[in-house]
């Protein structure tokens, strides 16, 4: 099991940008995942994951590497109904479980929320992924080299990112952790304030295996607010691996903590859906 740690922001925020080249994924810009598996390695990558998942073509090494390198389409999903259901994020206290490369905790980041707290299961995703996009996109100069909107179609798909300025107020409301979910469930419950759970907790992308439904569903009901909300996004089954929302939405019946609604169903290609969870 994968022990939980905090990632600490290093001070100087063109060092997290360093050999990062970005590419414009919607309107936010993302660290080139081509890019990390050539430059990646050594004391980048202490946990190997980056040729461990080149060399077995795989995106999901159970127990090694859980799938955060690349953006997963359930989070695309995710966005597109924050936006259709205007769900608001200003003021609130938001945890991206299972973030990846964090577009949707930096969505609820630009929406103004009051704290996004970041989780991914490998150290790696968190320092060469997660921590260059938020920089890249919510430090004052990152943002202005992420947009794509002013950009001709003649332009280049990726830029390296210009320096990052040290505008430190939008990373004062970010923490960024990894390890496995019980673990840092763990440490979140110590070490956030007594009492303080989030507002939505927004999750994409992670049901495919069953056997983690139980520290997963543990994660949720120990870190939800009482009157909180998860907003969790999923293929309907993942074929090889043998989850899915059927199987999940079972396994929270069956445990009587939480309830479930169905909010939206997307029908192209493999099936997906977004499911709320409150408290009963
Ligand atoms: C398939 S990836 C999805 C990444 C991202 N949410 C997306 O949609 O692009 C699954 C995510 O869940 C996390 N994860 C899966 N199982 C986990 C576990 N047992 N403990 C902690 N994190 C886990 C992985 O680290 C990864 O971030």
């Amino acid at each position: 099991v994968k022990a939980a740690k905090e990632h600490s922001i290093p001070e100087d925020l063109n060092k997290v940008l360093e050999n990062k080249v970005m590419e414009t994924v919607l309107d936010l810009s993302s660290v080139k995942l081509s890019v990390v598996e050539v430059t990646c390695s050594g004391d980048t990558d202490s946990e190997g994951i980056v040729s461990k998942s080149v060399s077995s073509h795989s995106d999901l090494i159970p127990g090694v590497y859980e799938g955060g390198l690349k953006i997963w389409e359930c989070t695309f999903d995710l966005m597109d109904y924050f936006s259709e259901a205007e769900i608001e994020f200003t003021n609130k206290t938001v945890l991206d479980l299972g973030c990846g490369a964090g577009l949707l905790g930096i969505v609820a980041l630009r929406g103004g929320a009051a704290r996004v707290h970041f989780q991914d299961y490998n150290s790696t995703v968190i320092d060469e992924i997660t921590l260059p996009n938020v920089v890249a996109n919510c430090t004052s100069e990152g943002r202005r080299m992420g947009s794509g909107k002013d950009r001709k179609s003649s332009s280049p798909p990726s830029k390296r990112p210009r320096k990052a300025d040290s505008s430190p107020d939008v990373l004062n409301r970010c923490r960024f952790f990894s390890g496995e979910w019980s673990q840092v469930s763990q440490l979140l419950l110590n070490s956030n304030k007594p009492g303080s759970k989030y507002d939505v907790i927004l999750t994409s992308e992670t049901i495919y295996n069953p056997e983690y439904y139980s520290a997963l569903h543990d994660t949720l009901s120990q870190l939800l607010a009482r009157n909180g909300r998860v907003y969790l996004a999923s293929k309907v089954h993942y074929f090889g691996v043998g989850g899915g929302i059927y199987l999940f939405e079972k396994f929270i019946e069956e445990k009587n903590v939480f309830r479930t609604s169905m909010v939206k169903t997307i029908d192209q290609g493999l099936q997906r859906c977004i499911m709320e969870i409150a408290f009963k």
